[in-house]
C-alpha cells in the first residue's frame, strides 16, 4: 500500500493499493472517533461493492446506514442532495458522525457537497471506485452539484478525512470507463511528468496501476497544496478542459465521456499552439501517439466558432479574458491569459 499525505486546510492520507476495501473499517477507524456513519453510493456500485463495504465497516464496530442514488450525472442535483440530507437526519447522523462516499465522480461530488453543507459540515471519507475518481475527483476537496445553468455551479471546498483507492475495484470497470480515466492520467503526464507520460506510451496501464495512480495523486497533491482554492496554479489541472467542456456541451452532456472530451481538448489546444510556435515542435505528435495507445480519441469535427462561443460561456471566466493551459513540452505547462479577441485569433489554428 502507498500513502500520500495531503497537507491542505486539513491534513489527510490518500491510500492506494490492492485489497483496501475489505480493510476499510480498520483504516477509517484510525481517523474518526464516531462509530456511526452513512454510506452513499450508486445503484451499480452498490451491487458490486455495497455489501463488502458494509460488512468491513461492521466488522470494525461501525453502525452503517446506506443511501443509494441512481448511477449517472443526473444524480448530481439538488433533488438528490435534499434526499440525502433527509436520510442523514432520519438516521440520526450528527455532527460527530461521518459519511462515506463509495463510487465515482458523480457520487463523490454530490456527497462531498452534502458533507460540506449538512449541519454546516461533517467529516467524510472518499472510497473512489473509478480510475477518474481515484486520480482526480476524490482528492483535493472540490465538491458540487449541477444546476440548470451549468455543471458544478453550486459547490464548496471540503477536504475528506481519508481517501481509500483500492485498485482491485477497477477490474470491474468497462474498457470505456477505464479509458475515460486514462484521459486524466495522460493529462497529469502532460502537465508535470515526462517519465509518467513515457510509461503511458510504453506499458500497459493495467499492469502498473498502483504506480500510475500514486504518481497522479502525488502531482495533484503538490498542485492542491500550493493552491487549494483554485485561484492560480490549480488551474493547470484544467489542461484540455477548456475545449473539453466546450466539446461536452457541443455534443450534449452524456454523449461523450468527460475523459474523452478532455483527450480531444488536450490534442486540439496543443495542435493549435504548436502551429503558432508556442509549443516545442513534435509535442502534438507525441500526445497523439500516447492517446492512441490508450484507446483515447483526439479529433472531432467542431468549428473554431463553436469552441469559442461554448468555451466563453464558462461562468468562472473573468469578464473580458480567458485563461488557457498550454503544455509547452511534455511534462511542462503554463497558464496563459488571453483577451477574448486574442483567444479568437488563437482558435484560427484549431
Ligand atoms: N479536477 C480539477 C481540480 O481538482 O482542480
Amino acid at each position: 500500500m502507498k500513502k500520500i499525505t495531503v497537507n491542505t486546510s486539513t491534513k489527510y492520507d490518500v491510500l492506494v493499493g490492492k485489497g483496501l476495501l475489505e480493510q476499510c473499517g480498520e483504516l477509517i477507524s484510525t481517523v474518526v472517533r464516531s462509530r456511526k456513519c452513512a454510506v452513499v453510493t450508486d445503484d451499480i456500485v452498490d451491487k458490486l461493492y455495497g455489501e463488502e463495504t458494509t460488512s468491513a465497516l461492521e466488522k470494525s464496530g461501525f453502525s452503517v446506514a446506506k443511501f443509494v442514488v441512481p448511477n449517472g450525472e443526473t444524480s448530481k442535483s439538488h433533488e438528490q442532495l435534499i434526499k440525502i440530507y433527509n436520510f442523514l437526519s432520519e438516521n440520526d447522523i450528527t455532527r460527530s458522525d461521518f459519511i462515506i462516499v463509495l463510487g465515482g465522480g458523480v457520487v463523490g461530488d454530490l456527497t462531498g457537497f452534502c458533507a460540506a453543507s449538512y449541519l454546516r459540515g461533517i467529516d467524510y471519507v472518499q472510497i473512489p471506485t473509478t480510475l477518474l475518481a481515484q486520480v482526480d475527483s476524490s482528492v483535493g476537496g472540490k465538491t458540487a452539484v449541477n444546476i440548470d445553468a451549468g455543471k458544478n455551479l453550486v459547490g464548496a471546498f471540503k477536504q475528506p478525512v481519508m481517501v481509500i483507492a483500492d485498485t482491485d475495484v477497477l477490474s470491474t470497470l468497462s474498457d470505456e470507463i477505464f479509458a475515460d480515466g486514462m484521459g486524466e492520467v495522460v493529462k497529469y503526464g502532460m502537465i508535470r511528468s515526462k517519465s509518467l507520460f513515457q510509461k503511458l506510451c510504453s506499458e500497459n496501464a493495467h499492469n502498473i496501476l498502483e504506480d500510475i495512480i500514486t504518481e497522479c495523486i502525488s502531482i495533484k497533491r503538490d498542485v492542491v497544496e500550493a493552491d487549494e482554492h483554485d485561484t492560480g496554479e490549480r488551474m493547470i489541472l484544467n489542461f484540455g478542459h477548456t475545449f473539453g467542456h466546450a466539446i461536452e456541451k457541443y455534443l450534449g452532456y452524456g454523449q461523450i465521456s468527460h475523459g474523452k472530451a478532455v483527450s480531444i481538448g488536450m490534442y486540439m489546444i496543443t495542435n493549435a499552439a504548436e502551429k503558432q510556435g508556442l509549443v516545442q515542435a513534435g509535442t502534438t505528435q507525441e500526445l497523439k501517439k500516447c492517446l492512441e495507445i490508450n484507446s483515447l480519441p483526439y479529433t472531432l469535427d467542431i468549428s473554431a466558432q463553436d469552441i469559442y462561443s461554448l468555451s466563453i460561456e464558462d461562468k468562472k471566466r473573468t469578464s473580458d479574458t480567458i485563461r488557457i493551459i498550454l503544455c509547452t513540452d511534455v511534462g511542462e505547462c503554463e497558464i496563459k491569459t488571453l483577451k477574448l479577441d486574442e483567444y479568437r485569433k488563437f482558435l484560427e489554428n484549431v
